[in-house]
């Protein structure tokens, strides 16, 4: 089975490069997902059997002032995937990686796959426009999950009162791995079967010295409050 995974370096694709042994997984460099002909040069040579979308433009702040290249990216960068994938004519099964953040998440709700997307700033408004071009796809899974990767949180402090149900990379590569083996189409939550905060998350990825911060000291765009994912679908890991 040839892997070709988008966003390779970053913190989800890293690890889903180490689960797929021999994947190919082009660095940004080689393959720009807003230049289509760069995505038609890589995708028609390697000629897939399974394409992991994770390449992404992930900061709220980032999407927020620069709007055109979130849409760029995150949403006709998907596009041109998706384009390239067509003329590919070998139904290449593709997983296009989402966020529980595609949810409004104002109290705790636990959402499934049933529930309507709503989302409180740009990055989530392009991540939820990037699935609506996914489903164009028919041999498309859709992955909303969540996740931070083990090690030194990337900020001084954490959120004690914004919640998920977080999974580490590596649980997130190994779930990947299961959805794939049975072929999974529409939509999937990959959700873990522990809701905390996102500072309790940062001390169980490590990151012992990571202080703690309330919303009410946050300045920035809306966001998220409670991420918490469930699933009609699937089953729900541990994170570890
Ligand atoms: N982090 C989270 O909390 C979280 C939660 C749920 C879902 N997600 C989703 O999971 C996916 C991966 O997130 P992550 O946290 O692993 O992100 P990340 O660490 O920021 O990695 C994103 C990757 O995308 C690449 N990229 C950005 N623009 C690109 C472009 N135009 N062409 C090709 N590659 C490009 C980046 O390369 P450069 O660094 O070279 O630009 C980087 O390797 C994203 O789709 C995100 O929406 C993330």
């Amino acid at each position: 089975m040839k892997v070709l995974i988008t966003g390779g370096k970053g913190a989800l694709g890293r690890a889903l490069c180490s689960k797929f042994e021999g994947a190919y997984c082009p660095s940004h460099g080689e393959m720009d997902i807003t230049d289509p002909k760069a995505v038609d040069k890589i995708i028609s040579k390697y000629n897939p059997d399974v394409l992991i979308h994770t390449a992404a433009v992930v900061g709220v702040r980032e999407c927020e002032d620069d709007k055109e290249k979130a849409w760029n990216t995150n949403v006709e960068g998907t596009q041109n995937i998706i384009n390239s994938l067509k003329k590919l004519n070998n139904n290449c099964y593709l997983i296009y990686i989402s966020t529980a953040c595609v949810f409004a998440g104002e109290k705790e709700k636990y959402y499934t796959e049933k529930d309507a997307p709503s989302p409180k700033n740009y990055y989530s408004f392009t991540k939820a426009c990037g699935e609506i071009a996914a489903r164009q796809y028919q041999n498309a899974c859709i992955i909303r999950t969540n996740f931070a990767p083990k090690g030194q949180w990337k900020y001084p402090k954490a959120f004690t009162d914004r919640f998920g149900t977080y999974l580490f990379p590596e649980n997130i590569a190994q779930a990947i791995s299961e959805v794939i083996g049975k072929k999974e189409k529409g939509i999937i939550h990959i959700a873990g079967d522990k809701r905390m905060s996102m500072h309790e998350l940062a001390l169980l990825a490590g990151s012992k010295n990571t202080g703690k911060m309330t919303l009410d000291e946050y300045k920035g765009p809306p966001v998220t409050v409670d991420m918490s994912l469930s699933t009609k679908r699937w089953k729900k890991y541990k994170i570890n």
